[in-house]
């Protein structure tokens, strides 16, 4: 999205200062149908001034207040906020920054922090939670630092219940906090918070859609890649990749060449059941890539996940460049871009995006398509989701025709079944297990009706044995997961709560039909404090 498409509509800007939230914040505006625009915490005040913001929203981060050096908004940023009128909301060290910088205490937590789902009670009377009926509202939170005395004029509108304040206002000054982060969506209410913030108190008008979000990647597209140049790209079968190369095919036709990479890592039938899409229902002209045996050969021995999420994305790219100089010896020039269907998570979790000034900001896991690729990469990037949500990518792939069985399709991660083994995904059988369990788990859902409810659901196979008894026989068998999860985007999820009677079905499904498994275990874990995948 270029900030010159600003101009036309409002400007709802975020200072990003390194939470992994920041960019929810941004897409939560969107959802909202108001622009938004991301800059650096540290953004200089002439800069800000020059997108003339309507709304300022300060994001949350790691770091604390106390910290020498912590980022914070340039000086004269309050000022410039009273003197045009624009409203101001702190989330999280957002809120601790204003309570610090306008004259409040800051504090480390005394209970050590609130992480995860948390109760707070919300004052009589508040200009933030006037629209709620309920007084008590459970939110997510994320902080080891609180705010223990405010600012003179600021009042605390929300405790939680270990007493913490958690929202702070000072109407007169249009000043104002969430200790919590609204953006997730595991906070209750917390989308129509923001609403309110923007709309009842800020006022800003809803003038901007996806269908823009179109046009302008595809004219990007048309920008960035010259008029003789080819462009290859890999499916992996999932959402993002598909409906980036609809996207990019819409633009380019046959100078985009699509490959489709067998890595051995797949899962059950699935090398058939992606080509069988492609071809029968997407229309795509898709090469099949058998490169299992090198992918393995190369994660033999390695049990590190980063180390094994690296040697993924150094061996995608070992098959792009021999496909790459296959197609110069038909087309007679080499393709010199790489289509990518990269979201904005991946960015976010394997490195501080660029210019977002998130200086801050830890890799969590380096996705094998951003962190994972090797320095020497001889393409340009293509990748028109960067700055996406995967339901945003959902909602151009509607607009683009792709079928509904395939935009609904759960999430499947690029390195694999290898982020689903945990340690050397070679070793005996491990693989082969877990697709077994893998497809029982996933048609037994089916059966129940559930896959739509589900964000992503899948098995993980654990590097230990257990004890059990099978035909009255002593077993020292396989041990493995089952994950289950609801989420609007990948950034927080929380475990899905299947019925004891659906659980005991697939467990038993599993033990009986596996035969190297005695044991099933359900993995009730948020994300914070999880992941999705186990590595
Ligand atoms: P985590 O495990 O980070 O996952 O909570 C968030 C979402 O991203 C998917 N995922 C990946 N997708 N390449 C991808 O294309 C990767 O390297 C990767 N790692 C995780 C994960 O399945 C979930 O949907």
């Amino acid at each position: 999205m270029s900030v010159a498409s600003a101009h036309q509509h409002a400007v709802v800007l975020i200072l990003d200062y390194g939470s992994q939230y920041t960019q929810l914040i941004t897409r939560r505006v969107r959802e909202l149908s108001m622009f938004s625009v991301l800059f650096p915490g540290d953004a200089s005040l002439d800069r800000i001034k020059g997108v003339n913001p309507r709304v300022v929203i300060l994001s949350g981060g790691p770091n604390s207040v106390h910290v020498e050096g912590s980022p914070r908004v340039p000086d004269g940023f309050f000022e410039y906020c009273a003197e045009k009128n624009v409203p101001v909301l702190g989330v999280c060290y957002g809120m601790q920054m204003i309570t610090h910088l306008l004259g409040g205490e800051v504090k480390p937590a005394v209970h050590g922090g609130e992480y995860g789902r948390m109760p707070m009670d919300i004052a009589p009377s508040s200009q933030l939670f006037d629209f709620l009926s309920s007084s008590t509202v459970n939110v997510w939170m994320s902080h080891g630092d609180e705010a223990v005395k405010l600012p003179a004029g600021f009042t605390a509108v929300a405790k939680s219940h270990q007493g913490a304040i958690v929202a702070i206002e000072n109407s007169e000054r249009r000043i104002y906090g969430f200790q919590f982060h609204p953006e997730v969506m595991h906070t209750e209410h917390g989308m129509e918070m923001i609403k309110h913030f923007l709309i009842g108190i800020a006022a800003v008008p809803a003038d901007w859609n996806m269908g823009q979000v179109l046009e302008e990647q595809m004219a990007k597209i048309k920008a960035q890649v010259g008029p003789d140049d080819h462009v290859i790209c890999a499916l992996s079968g999932g959402v993002d990749s598909t409906v980036a190369a609809t996207l990019v095919h819409k633009v380019l036709g046959d100078r985009l060449h699509c490959v489709f990479v067998d890595n051995g890592l797949l899962r059950y039938n699935e090398q058939q059941r992606v080509m069988d899409t492609f071809k029968n229902h997407l229309h795509l002209p898709v090469l099949c890539v058998d490169h299992s045996k090198p992918m393995l050969d190369r994660l033999r021995g390695l049990s590190d996940p980063e180390a094994k999420r690296k040697a993924i994305g150094a061996e995608f790219i070992e098959v792009f460049k021999n496909y790459a100089n296959e197609l110069e010896k038909t087309l007679g020039r080499k393709p010199k871009y790489l289509v990518q269907g990269t979201l904005y998570p991946d960015v976010i979790e394997s490195c501080p995006p660029p210019g977002s000034g998130q200086k801050h900001s830890h890799t969590i896991k380096s996705h094998h398509n951003v962190g994972g690729l090797p320095k020497d990469l001889q393409f340009e990037l293509v990748e028109p989701f960067r700055e996406l949500f995967k339901d945003e990518v959902r909602a151009i792939g509607r607009l683009l025709g792709v079928p509904d069985q395939f935009i609904k399709r759960h999430p499947f991660p690029g390195p694999g079944l290898a982020v689903r083994v945990i340690g050397d995904v070679t070793e005996d059988g491990k693989l082969d297990t877990l697709r077994e369990v893998d497809e029982i788990f996933i048609n037994t859902i089916r059966e129940y009706g559930l896959y739509d409810e589900i964000w992503q659901a899948f098995a993980v196979f654990l590097p230990i044995k257990s004890v059990g008894v099978q035909g009255d026989q002593r077993s020292h068998a396989h041990v493995v997961a089952l994950r289950a999860v609801t989420s609007g985007d990948g950034m927080t999820a929380d475990w899905y709560s299947f019925t004891p009677a659906f659980l005991r079905d697939v467990s038993n499904r599993i033990c009986n039909k596996v035969r190297s498994v005695n044991r099933v275990v359900y993995d009730i874990t948020s994300k914070p404090p999880g992941t999705i995948e186990w590595e």
